[in-house]
């Protein structure tokens, strides 16, 4: 079992002296020292498998040698150089390989910056210059980011939005698909017909965004009819789709990206989190004439395209070409949802099991009639996984967030999964205490 000492306790004390709460979604004591591949150690010793990989960040498992060995080499040439005033290799062979990988046979532009949110930003900015319009359509239940930009385009929950006074304007959300609470693919696209008849006219409206798996509303997979349709829509309207790839991006899904899946071209692309294997690195990938309609510097940030963060994306993006990542998470990633389902047999807390790759979630709910989820539960079956070795979180209160890296083998998937059982079991017969997760917050 994971012990802590009062080291820990002395770290965890000064980071809430120091740092603002709202910045951080707490889950247990865990002070991370070192990490290589699906593993991580924390300051104590203690050794955890990570079926987290820094909230999808680290598809390629941590600290991989060809990163490191990219990062050494550009950090021993220059740290930076602001691309927006000079230009360098790195930067330019990072762009040539997005624009190559990226879905869509057409002319495409880049544009760097340092955070997903400030991508969707920049994704919104394009799209209004492009074409003239002011309105976005966004999704119930979707994140993406916390700038006042993906902030206003975030259906995720009132909560974020209080005290943030006006947002963007013109933004409008309409259901989005969830075929396990009920929300049905026809309902959804006659709200959005609604919309466009009712309330805003269809030429009016710049862009849709959407995550094509919403994932923190708990992984949540629209049919391909759904897509099919809203595509339609927007073709006939010059309506331009965003998508808000910077969860599902880079092999997450099984696919390089989930577009691929629902077989979209999307005008705009934006990509963020695993794209630099942990360093600081985001991007919007689009249509060559959407990217040139805006006035420069009108998305310009001084760090953005570091030289550093994009030869580790490079190599990173090579890792997943060259070790079949795409494959080993289709296979590692049905093995697992298999388990889960299996486990569905003895546990009766496990509502749904649902994921494409290794982007899974698992549903725990008190009921399966009612689906009512059940909060407390979810938050004991990952405090006790960090008792018992592994690292897990959730997603939407109740959906356990299965996500790691993409290296991970056949042999660390079983034994992540048998502690994860033994976890679910040790809460049935009450052996985690309610006190145990006062301090989890998780989302
Ligand atoms: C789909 C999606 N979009 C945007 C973001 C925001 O990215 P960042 O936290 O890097 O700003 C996230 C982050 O979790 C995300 O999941």
């Amino acid at each position: 079992m994971t012990e802590i000492t009062e080291n820990t306790r002395r770290i965890i004390e000064k980071e809430d002296r120091l740092l603002s709460y709202t910045t951080r979604v707490p889950y247990y004591p865990l002070v991370v020292d070192r990490a290589k591949g699906s593993h991580v150690w924390d300051v104590e010793g203690n050794e955890f498998i990570d079926l987290l990989a820094s909230a999808a960040v680290i598809n390629v498992g941590h600290n991989h040698e060809k990163v490191l060995e990219a990062v050494h080499e550009q950090v021993d040439r220059f740290i930076h150089y602001t691309p927006a005033y000079m230009y360098h290799v790195p930067h330019t062979k990072l762009a040539e390989k997005l624009v190559e990988i990226t879905p869509g046979d057409f002319e495409k532009r880049v544009a760097f910056a340092l955070s997903g949110s400030a991508s969707v930003d920049g994704a919104i900015k394009a799209a209004r210059s492009y074409t003239g319009r002011n309105h976005i359509v966004s999704f119930y239940h979707s994140y993406h980011g916390t700038t006042i930009g993906s902030l206003s385009v975030s259906g995720y929950g009132s909560d974020m939005r209080k005290g943030m006074g006006s947002l963007v304007p013109d933004v409008h959300f309409i259901p989005f698909p969830d075929s396990y609470r009920g929300k049905r693919t026809e309902e959804c696209l006659e709200s959005f017909r609604e919309l466009i008849t009712m309330i805003v006219p269809a030429e009016s409206i710049a862009a849709v965004i959407y995550e094509p798996i919403q994932g923190d509303a708990g992984i949540l997979i629209p049919e391909q009819a759904f897509y099919i349709e809203v595509e339609k829509i927007c073709r006939e309207n010059g309506i331009l789709l965003i998508a808000d790839e910077v969860h599902t991006g880079f092999g997450r899904t099984g696919a390089m990206f989930a577009s691929e899946l629902f077989h979209i071209d999307p005008d705009i692309i934006v990509l963020g989190k695993a794209i630099a294997a942990g360093m600081p690195l985001s991007a919007i990938v689009g249509r060559k004439e959407i990217m040139e309609a805006w006035h420069t510097p009108v998305h310009f940030f001084n760090t953005a395209g570091n030289p550093v963060s994009c030869a580790a994306a490079t190599a990173s993006i090579e890792v997943i070409e060259e070790e079949h990542l795409l494959e080993n998470a289709v296979t590692v990633g049905n093995y697992m949802m298999e388990r889960f389902k299996d486990m569905m047999t003895r546990h009766e807390c496990i509502g749904d099991v649902r994921g494409s790759g290794l982007m899974i979630g698992v549903d725990i709910v008190k009921n399966r009639e009612s689906k009512e989820r059940d909060v407390q539960t979810t938050a004991k079956i990952c405090y006790r996984c960090w008792e018992k070795g592994v690292i897990l979180a959730f997603f939407s209160g109740c959906v356990l967030r299965v996500e790691p890296p993409l290296t991970m083998t056949m042999e660390e998937a079983k034994d992540a999964l048998d502690i994860v059982e033994a976890s679910i079991t040790d809460v049935e017969n009450g052996l985690v205490p309610d006190s145990a997760v006062d301090q989890v917050r998780g989302l």
